[in-house]
């Protein structure tokens, strides 16, 4: 492994909010995401965030592929999953408050301009930076506590717009120097903190924070359903609010996909 990754640094910050977090870094596997569930799935249930170098079969949402750039120096990708036990009493939302934790992560000030597209996806110039997967996998049949594995991926180096169904974005274009470990050191003590939070509070916290980078309120869209409609941002529970002619739909299933009519000039 090339650059160093602050695991014992970011382990060290964690361990007050979480004891025992682990943090392991890995230079290849299948995917970050599907080793955290295969372990819990054998009963390691313990707090840990994985990250790897390179992944060989990443997925996202849908059960599309995850694709890391490829790049010969550096990994030009950051791949990871955080893995934790949690109860919260409604689940709902909980991918976007990721969301919103990562983009604040990544441009504190809103100088950037990162903007949150429902229901996960980080976008930079209408392009795509981050993409994010939830799965959980159930512990005791009938038990309020579920392992939650969360797979975060962002765009670092440049990377080109073969085979993406959305044009990427990627850190450097802002912040030249990025380097994958370093964006991880400083999203994962937010992170943890987030996720912490929705436990406790669910999405409410997050509505407002949300709603600020919110790229679809306001707007013309289409679902993969085939509904258009006025995008009117999402409500207290995450879901998207769609005003058809007709009606204003509601949509909370992550199987729906949703693109604006128009992409900004
Ligand atoms: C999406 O955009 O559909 C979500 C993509 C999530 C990709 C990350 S990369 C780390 C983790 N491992 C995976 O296999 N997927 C997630």
């Amino acid at each position: 492994m090339a650059a160093p990754w602050f695991e014992d640094e970011i382990a060290g910050a964690l361990a007050p909010l979480v004891p025992g977090f682990a943090v392991e870094v890995v230079p290849e596997i299948d995917s970050t995401s599907s080793e955290l569930m295969r372990r819990a799935r054998d009963g390691h249930r313990a707090p840990v965030l994985l990250a790897a170098e390179r992944q060989t079969a990443g997925h996202g949402r849908m059960g599309r592929a995850w694709q890391s750039a490829q790049s010969e120096r550096e990994p030009a990708t950051l791949t990871f999953s955080l893995g934790l036990p949690l109860a919260p009493r409604d689940w709902s939302g909980l991918s976007l408050a990721v969301g919103v934790s990562v983009a604040e992560s990544l441009d504190p000030s809103s100088a950037v301009g990162l903007s949150l597209k429902w229901p996960n996806d980080l976008w930079y110039q209408e392009r795509k930076l981050v993409g994010i997967l939830i799965e959980t996998a159930v512990l005791q049949p009938d038990a309020a506590e579920r392992y939650l594995v969360i797979g975060i991926g962002i765009n670092i180096g440049a990377r080109d717009a073969t085979g993406l169904s959305t044009p990427p974005a990627w850190v450097q274009e802002w912040r030249p120097l990025a380097t994958p470990a370093e964006v991880l050191r400083d999203i994962a003590l937010p992170l943890v903190r987030d996720v912490q939070l929705f436990d406790r509070d669910g999405f409410v916290p997050f509505a407002a924070r949300f709603a600020a980078r919110d790229v679809l309120r306001g707007r013309e869209v289409r679902l993969s359903d085939g509904t258009e409609g006025l995008c009117e941002g999402v409500g207290w529970g995450g879901e998207l609010l769609v005003r058809t002619a007709s009606e204003v739909k509601s949509i909370i299933s992550a199987e729906v996909s949703v693109r604006p009519v128009r992409t900004r000039p």
